[in-house]
């Protein structure tokens, strides 16, 4: 038999075979994050074509409770409850999800699950949650391991292990497993990066970093045209992926080592490069495609102005979507935040603003 390291990396038929796994009760909060080098354009399974790297985030975070107990003759099944009601698309989303993790967890055949989830972040705001949503279902599914086959020999197998499952329900979800700033993809110069799983960079992240400020912007609440899943199988035939992708290891690159110096010039000029590249991805592609608003590039031409005019180093990120990420030192919030009142409500929707930092990862609830 052949076995391919993107999905069987952690295949353990042993997991079965211990007896019957009694009913109880999990639960993990899982923050979402924010990609400043970013993933886009993947190649099977669920393999980046570039290393991305993101920060953590701490107010913006999924909730995810699983009860579980042994299943009846139909197998394994999954009832979904999203803030407190059934949701049939989470809920066959998440049994594929589990469905497809049986090599590797082959004691979910033996279960079946309720599950309750909910967001901190308004469920119109056009925020994806997939990030904190599969990073808490693959803590779950880590810590049933743990707990009843006791297979870890120490934390940061439990972690590296969440991030290979959470990568396989969502790419952006491996980086989610850890605090701070995250890289997926290998990437030269970093020792212990992968394809396969996010790594923690933890060392030599200049303290300016540590406590960055991320308030989201929310610019429009509609659902997204095109899916993110779309736009990654867009990259194939793009006729810049090559370049996008060189561009995107050079780029993380060169964001680290600011990251290390506290060189902030270099940090928002990386983090804008890269939410405009992103953006210019979808515009070029065949379909193209626009994700921005008239807001978005409202808020990006009065971000500029203010931090020429005020010398101030506000900076922006865009995920796949209009809403605008607003980043800057701690240290600058008394000018930043009656600068976001003043100058940027007028773009926003009624939901406003998530106000939000680095953070330091998912906590385990129950
Ligand atoms: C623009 O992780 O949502 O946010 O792997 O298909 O679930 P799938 O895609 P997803 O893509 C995220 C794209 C991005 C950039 C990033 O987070 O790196």
């Amino acid at each position: 038999m052949t076995v391919n390291p993107s999905t069987d990396f952690y295949r353990n038929p042993e997991m079965q075979f211990r007896g019957e796994i009694p009913s109880g009760r999990i639960g993990w909060r899982s923050p979402s994050n924010i990609a400043l080098v970013k993933y886009w354009g993947k190649k099977p399974v669920q393999l980046p074509q570039n290393p991305s790297m993101s920060i953590t985030l701490k107010n913006a975070y999924t909730e995810t409770v699983a009860e579980y107990m042994p299943a009846d003759e139909r197998g394994m099944d999954v009832v979904f409850y999203f803030h407190g009601e059934r949701n049939e698309q989470f809920e066959k989303k998440t049994k594929n999800f589990f469905e497809s993790m049986q090599a590797t967890f082959p004691f979910i055949g033996q279960l079946r699950f309720v599950i309750r989830s909910k967001n901190t972040f308004p469920h119109s705001a056009g925020i994806a949650s997939s990030a904190s949503g599969m990073s808490a279902l693959a803590l779950i599914l880590c810590d049933l391991e743990r707990k009843y086959f006791d297979t870890f020999p120490n934390e940061e197998e439990f972690f590296r292990k969440a991030s290979y499952i959470a990568r396989l329900g969502s790419g952006s979800a491996s980086r989610s497993v850890y605090g701070g700033v995250s890289v997926w993809g290998e990437t030269e110069g970093l020792p212990g990066t992968s394809d396969l799983y996010a790594f923690p960079v933890r060392e030599d992240i200049h303290p300016d970093f540590l406590n960055y400020r991320d308030t989201i912007l929310l610019v429009d609440k509609g659902q997204k045209k095109v899916s993110s899943r779309a736009g990654h199988e867009l990259m194939n035939g793009h006729p810049f992926a090559r370049q996008r992708f060189d561009q995107a290891r050079k780029n993380l690159e060169i964001l680290l080592n600011a990251l290390k110096q506290g060189d902030l010039e270099t940090f928002i000029r990386i983090i804008e490069l890269e939410a405009l590249t992103l953006h210019a991805m979808m515009m070029t592609s065949d379909p193209y495609y626009l994700l921005m608003k008239p807001g978005t590039l409202n808020i990006i031409e009065r971000i500029f102005d203010f931090r020429e005019n005020e010398n101030i180093p506000v900076s922006f990120t865009l995920d796949a979507g209009p809403n605008v990420h607003l980043l800057y030192p701690v240290t600058y919030r008394d000018k930043v935040m009656p600068f976001i009142e003043n100058e940027l409500r007028t773009f926003l929707t009624d939901a406003g603003y998530i106000d939000d930092e680095v953070g330091r990862g998912p906590e385990k609830i129950i």
